[in-house]
Order: structure tokens, then C-alpha cells, then sequence
């Protein structure tokens, strides 16, 4: 994979010496978030969990390793010289979000941006599916939004203002069958975004959240799985996803990093929800 370390998108050190945490950044998008973040100069704490409370998820168990990655990837960018820890923390679990705060307020006494990159899936119709599934993957996206936000308040405003940057998803933008709970909640943290932005934003906290396309992480492996149609190859669904694209080209996690770097340095955007899907999304 192309990743930003082997190809910084544009722009130059405004992170230097900031201090930026990313949650969810183990895998996946969020770890090209911390990559590019670590580029320019950022000091990035990785939180991510091993365990989460529910297995309703596209890990498909309680026992998801986001921890462990997020070591891994703290201790291959130091080795590069850059500076990033990995924290424990699972963003839907109130008592676990206070703790990663308050270490980080500890730690660097200051706090400018927040990027909210966890996130869980899970395919179910409506029809089977049970209040519990419904609810498990609402607090997985939207929940961990709150807290997350919610906590990070005080760090921000202490030092002249910072950022939040939410995963949202084409997802928040349209419904799509058999993730009905998932839409909900990402339709949820475009809502809560603004709101929280509108509250914010004389306290110098821009919030905003950025809708990725078709990005193939684990998400997606677990998603293909599930929409393989009987007799159709897996590259079969996958050119029958990429054709979804107006684009006709997947987006990859570097796209995503860089919108959210200009989002985390963008003095007078706030509210805003941007799509980075190829056109899917285009009105
Ligand atoms: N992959 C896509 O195509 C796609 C498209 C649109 C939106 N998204 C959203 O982008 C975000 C990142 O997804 P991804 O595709 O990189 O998935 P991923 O599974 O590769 O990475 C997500 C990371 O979040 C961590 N995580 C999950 N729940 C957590 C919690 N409660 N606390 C702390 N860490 C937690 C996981 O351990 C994992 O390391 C998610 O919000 C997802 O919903 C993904």
C-alpha cells in the first residue's frame, strides 16, 4: 500500500510540536491519520482497543487487537524518529475515555486536535435484527463520538482552541440495505457534529467530520464477505462495489488523511461534513 509516509499529501509542518490524538488509529484509516500527523511534525498519541464490549462488529468478536496494532505502529514510527505513543482506550466506554484524557493532559499538558477514527460495522436486515444488535453498533460509531468529544472540551478550549475531526461515511450521507443501525449512527455524527460546532464555536473548538467512500480495510474484507452473492467470485463483488463509484477507483486511507490534515488546520471551517467517495455521495 502507498502510504503517507512514502507519500505525504501537500502541505508542510503547521502540526509541528502539536499534539494530536487519534482514536481508532491502530488500523485502518486512522493509522494513515497518525502517519500524516507524525509527518508534519505532530506529537500523536494512538489510542485503540483490544477489547470491545460487544462483538457486533466486523472483527465479528469481543477481542479485536486495536491495542496491539496501535503499539506496533507507535514503535515502527519511532523507530523513524517520530514521536508517537499508543494508549489503551475504548471511546465507548465513558470511564476508559476520562482516564485517556487525563493521561494525555498529564503527559503534554495541552491537547489541539481530536480525530474520532473508530468505528464498527455489522450486516443485518432490519426484520432479524434484535434491539441489542441495533444498539451495540449505534454506541460503536456515535456514543464514542460523544465521549470522545465530550472529554476532550476542556483540553481544547485550555490552550486558544483546537479540532475535532469525526468518521462519518458515505453511509451518513445514504441509506444502504442491511446496515440500517450503521446509517443511523453515521447520519447521527454528521448531526452531532454541527451541533456540537454551532455550540463551540466562540470557545475557539472547530468540530467537523469527514465521509470516506469505499476505503478497503478490515471493514470492507468483513463487508465483501457479506455481500458476495451466491456463485459471484470475491472479485466479482468487488468490481460490482468499484462500479458503485462514479470515479471508478476505491478511495485509500492516505485520501482520507489528507482531508482531515486540512481539516485540523482549516481556521474557519467548522460543521462541515466532506465526502471523499469518488462522487457517490454527489447530490
Ligand atoms: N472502510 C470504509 O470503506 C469506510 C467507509 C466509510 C466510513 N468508514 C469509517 O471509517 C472509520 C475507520 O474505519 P476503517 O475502515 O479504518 O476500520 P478498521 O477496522 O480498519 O479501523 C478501525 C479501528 O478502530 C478501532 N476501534 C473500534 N472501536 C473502537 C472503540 N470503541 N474504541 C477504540 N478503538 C476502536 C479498531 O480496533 C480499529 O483499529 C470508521 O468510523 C468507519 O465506520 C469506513
Amino acid at each position: 500500500m502507498n502510504t503517507p509516509l512514502e507519500n505525504p499529501p501537500g502541505g508542510t509542518g503547521d502540526h509541528d510540536g502539536k499534539v494530536v490524538l487519534v482514536a481508532g488509529g491502530g488500523r485502518g484509516m486512522g493509522s494513515a491519520v497518525v502517519e500524516a500527523f507524525a509527518l508534519r511534525g505532530a506529537r500523536v498519541v494512538v489510542a485503540d482497543a483490544n477489547r470491545l464490549s460487544s462483538s457486533y462488529n466486523h472483527y465479528r468478536s469481543t477481542d479485536v487487537g486495536g491495542f496491539d496494532a496501535a503499539e506496533e505502529l507507535a514503535a515502527r514510527l519511532r523507530d523513524k524518529g517520530f514521536d508517537v505513543t499508543a494508549a489503551e482506550a475504548d471511546a465507548a466506554r465513558e470511564e476508559s475515555v476520562r482516564a485517556l484524557f487525563a493521561t494525555v493532559g498529564e503527559r503534554y499538558g495541552r491537547l489541539d486536535t481530536v480525530v474520532n477514527a473508530f468505528g464498527v460495522t455489522h450486516v443485518c436486515p432490519v426484520e432479524r435484527m434484535e434491539l441489542d444488535e441495533f444498539t451495540r453498533v449505534v454506541e460503536g460509531n456515535l456514543n464514542g463520538v460523544f465521549l470522545m468529544s465530550k472529554h476532550a472540551l476542556g483540553l481544547l478550549r485550555a490552550d486558544g482552541g483546537g479540532s475535532i475531526v469525526n468518521f462519518s461515511s458515505v453511509s451518513g450521507r445514504s441509506g444502504f440495505a442491511k446496515v440500517a443501525h450503521y446509517c443511523a449512527a453515521k447520519f447521527g455524527v454528521i448531526g452531532f457534529t454541527a451541533a456540537l460546532a454551532l455550540e463551540e464555536a466562540r470557545n475557539g473548538v472547530r468540530v467537523n467530520a469527514v465521509c470516506p467512500g469505499i476505503v478497503r480495510t478490515n471493514m470492507w474484507n468483513y463487508l465483501l464477505e457479506e455481500f458476495t452473492r451466491p456463485g459471484e467470485t470475491e472479485d466479482e463483488c468487488w468490481e460490482r462495489m468499484r462500479m458503485m463509484i462514479p470515479q471508478r477507483e476505491f478511495q485509500r486511507p492516505e485520501d482520507i488523511a489528507e482531508l482531515v490534515l486540512y481539516l485540523a488546520s482549516a481556521r474557519r471551517v467548522t460543521g462541515q461534513a466532506v465526502s471523499v467517495d469518488g462522487g457517490m455521495s454527489a447530490p
